[in-house]
């Protein structure tokens, strides 16, 4: 019994101690290492930058109440989720958004068994809200959902459309079975412009208070990014944490892609015909761990930028990128393809076939 007390003593002591602790560690520090993807979640729709077409019709939705059932299909990163939880919480308000919304998403099983159970018993559920506000449904990254799940879901849509909305996110809307295509209303996200990641990305900096970044460090994160602003916090904040400042050899370095420079010069040498020194360039980056792929990568992406050619060469050069791309995604990935593709962009450049 003495024992026993002793013990529960000492546990309590830890975990007063523990607790005692943890504001002293924790407090400002927690927020400084949370993920900035999470500390700037835009939570109100003004927020949420770029897709302005469909924002309007999103903040119009918001506005009326009227909420139809949703389909928001675009690529990762451009604020998909985002859009739905602000649509949510716009319409509802944070007093109901506990109970008048079900969120499932692809962490949660969404089998047939759940829809069947989980959606449906939402659906039935009753729930006083202000008038013409439904409550609402989300299922993000809809098109992992399975046919027969999307099937059952069908009826559930139909059925109880007077009480319950659905707001589906997706990459790709064709994966969604066409019955609950023509139910929804479709809403398409494109890529973000490097302007709107820009202006989001500066906001960050200044509410952080970092001052140590340079123009060229941005535009890295921007090159990297390509349009995905969940990529561009992100890198943003490994580099930060990384190094303390964000220059573009930090974030080459923290991102594992191929600096740009390096392979413009690759670009330069397929320009002049010099298969050997762009060989020897290409050879270096891959010696220092870059696998085909990020190559390859790396180099349509600059390619895209390099006006140092005329435009039918750089299309050439696009095409032969894109047919061995297609080779190495399906497994061939030696660096040999890699030597064959510089050896035919040389040969567009040139347009002597016979030459070689
Ligand atoms: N359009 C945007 N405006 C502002 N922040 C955005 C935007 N898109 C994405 N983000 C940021 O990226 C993160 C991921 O966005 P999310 O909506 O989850 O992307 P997805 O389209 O993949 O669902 C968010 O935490 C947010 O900080
Ligand atoms: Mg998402």
């Amino acid at each position: 019994m003495q024992a026993d007390d002793d013990q529960k003593a000492n546990g309590a002591d830890k975990t007063e101690e523990e607790t005692s602790a943890m504001p002293r560690l924790s407090g400002k520090k927690i927020m400084m290492d949370m993920p900035w993807l999470e500390k700037y979640r835009p939570t109100v729709m003004k927020d949420i930058v770029g897709n302005d077409e469909t924002l309007t019709r999103l903040r119009v939705i918001a506005k009326h109440g009227n909420m139809p059932n949703l389909i928001i299909s675009g690529p990762p990163g451009c604020g998909k989720t985002t859009s739905i939880h602000c649509l949510a919480l716009e319409l509802l308000g944070k007093a109901n958004y506990k109970n008048a919304v079900l969120e499932l998403n692809a962490s949660d099983s969404r089998g047939i068994d759940v829809v069947r159970n989980k959606i449906k018993l939402f659906a039935q559920q009753k729930v006083t809200l202000p008038r013409g506000r439904h409550k609402i449904i989300i299922l993000d990254e809809a098109d992992n959902m399975t046919s027969a799940a999307q099937q059952a879901l069908r009826r559930t849509m139909e059925l109880y459309s007077a009480t319950t909305r659905f707001a589906l996110a997706c990459n790709i809307s064709s994966k969604i079975i066409e019955p609950i295509q023509s139910r929804c209303a479709i809403l398409r996200y494109t890529k973000l412009s490097q302007k709107h990641i820009m202006k989001r990305v500066q906001e960050i900096l200044q509410l952080e208070s970092i001052a140590s970044f340079t123009p060229k460090g941005l535009e890295a994160i921007l090159f990297i990014a390509d349009g995905d602003m969940r990529n561009a916090i992100n890198s943003m904040q490994a580099t930060y944490s990384g190094f303390g400042c964000i220059t573009d050899e930090n974030v080459y370095k923290v991102c594992d892609v191929p600096h740009p420079v390096q392979i413009r010069k690759i670009l330069d040498d397929a320009k002049n015909c010099d298969i050997r020194a762009g060989i020897m360039k290409m050879n270096g980056l891959l010696k220092m761990g870059f696998s085909t792929l990020d190559f390859i990568g790396t180099l349509f992406r600059v390619t895209k930028t390099y006006n140092d050619v005329d435009e039918k060469t750089k299309l050439d050069w696009i095409r032969d990128m894109a047919f061995i791309h297609a080779r190495i995604a399906d497994g061939l990935d030696s660096p040999l393809q890699l030597n064959g593709l510089l050896a035919k962009m040389c040969l567009s450049t040139k347009g002597k076939k016979n030459k070689f």
